[in-house]
């Protein structure tokens, strides 16, 4: 164990060492199914959860462990759980901590995915659920009732990174007896984590930063022992959503540069935001960094840095924002974010196009918004970019 490491020295070695009989340096890849025991008692006592071991690959593999300790130690929690991707570590994190009849306050600017999980699958099991603004923590306590299990935030939220101040609701949360469930994908344990904030539980969709380079669907799992246990045998092995040995190579190995990542993507996304930010041709800029974001001293508390998020309205409509992305040249249109490329989407035509123009305010959202995931190329060639695009597609204010 390497936990009195700093982050970069915990990351790289936490868990990992050399391969026994060859050597390597690097993580050995264990794809079997099948682990043989020396006798029936030591079988018993690995299935029944008494020994540390393997059984069968669907419960558990060897490389996916070591990734599991690694994101363990990195989160500061007892245990976790290496799963299929990052909706399988919401579903089997809320799977797990709630049954039929049971209700969960969810904040309500949640991952689609969450959502859609929530009002389409849950909710055909009998789980209740309320989409509430949990920046407002009387809305949280409003929510509660007799059945309410956990409450579910994310921080800070996608597209618009609105923040929720995670140690705020675990007071509440523990007043109440609720997990609390953070989705910490946008930030990862380098810049925030929430266990240390109180949380129950965090879950992650490792396809973004934990592996950082868009080649790999992957989720984990983190809490107590006995939650990530029953997650485990009762959950994920059962309905088979189990993490495979390759990709769990590919995290571990991603995982050894997420804090020098996390430090270019913090660096480029905020000379992106200053620059949009004087842009005339911009209205808005959603990013923690600026002294202007409404949680600019919530986001100094929370967060060791600011993320590589950064949302901004063109001034426009629908098309217009359509236009602008087309017409980047190092930006690239796609729907994922926390690559070494810098991504964009258009909210209002791509990820949320159901939701029709005249309600998109109430989602917090406008016609002109866009999102960056801003990558690790050099900021002046983002900005560059962004900024021949900006010329071509949006009218320049005229001066009264
Ligand atoms: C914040 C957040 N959580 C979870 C997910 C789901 O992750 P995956 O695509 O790995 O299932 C995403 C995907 O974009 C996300 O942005």
């Amino acid at each position: 164990m390497t936990i009195n490491h700093r982050f970069n020295t915990t990351a790289i070695h936490a868990e990992q060492c050399p391969d026994e009989k060859s050597g390597a340096v690097s993580q050995s890849i264990i794809p079997a199914v099948a682990y043989c025991f020396d006798n029936a008692e030591s079988a018993v006592d690995v299935v029944s959860g008494k020994k540390e071991g393997r059984y069968y690959g669907r419960y558990g593999n060897p490389t996916t462990r070591t990734l599991e300790n690694k994101v363990a130690v990195l989160e500061g929690a007892e245990d976790a759980l290496g799963v299929s991707s990052g909706m399988a570590a919401i579903s089997i994190a809320l799977m797990a901590s709630l049954r039929t009849g049971d209700h969960v306050v969810v904040t309500k600017d949640v991952y689609g995915g969450t959502h859609k999980f929530l009002s389409n699958i849950a909710t055909r099991y009998g789980i209740e659920y309320d989409f509430v603004d949990c920046t407002d923590y009387l809305n949280i306590e409003n929510a509660i009732k007799e059945n309410t299990k956990a409450v579910y935030i994310e921080t800070p939220s996608n597209p618009t990174l609105t923040l929720i101040d995670i140690a705020e609701v675990a007071v509440i949360t523990k007043r109440h007896d609720l997990k609390l469930i953070v989705d910490n994908t946008f930030m990862t344990p380098y810049l925030q984590r929430p266990i240390d904030l109180g949380a129950d539980i965090v879950v992650h969709s490792a396809t973004k930063y934990l592996n950082g380079h868009g080649d790999v669907i992957a989720g984990i799992i983190c809490g107590s022992k006995a939650d990530i246990d029953y997650m485990r045998k009762d959950v994920m092995g059962d309905l088979g959503q189990n993490l495979n040995a390759w990709e769990s190579f590919l995290v571990l190995r991603g995982i050894k540069t997420l804090g020098i990542r996390m430090e270019q993507h913090c660096r480029n996304a905020q000379e992106v935001a200053e620059y949009l930010e004087q842009h005339p041709m911009v209205e808005r800029v959603f990013y923690p960094g600026l002294p202007s974001h409404p949680q600019h001293s919530l986001a100094k508390k929370q967060m060791k840095n600011m993320g590589g998020i950064v949302a901004f309205e063109v001034k426009g409509d629908v098309q217009t924002g359509k236009d602008f992305i087309s017409a980047l040249k190092v930006a690239m249109i796609s729907f994922s974010l926390g690559d070494p490329e810098t991504l964009v989407q258009h909210p209002a035509s791509m990820t949320h196009s159901s939701i029709p123009e005249s309600q998109l305010h109430e989602f917090g959202l406008s016609t002109g918004l866009i999102r960056l995931s801003v990558g690790l190329e050099d900021a002046e060639d983002i900005i560059e970019d962004l900024n021949q695009a900006l010329l071509c597609t949006v009218a320049v204010p005229m001066k009264n």
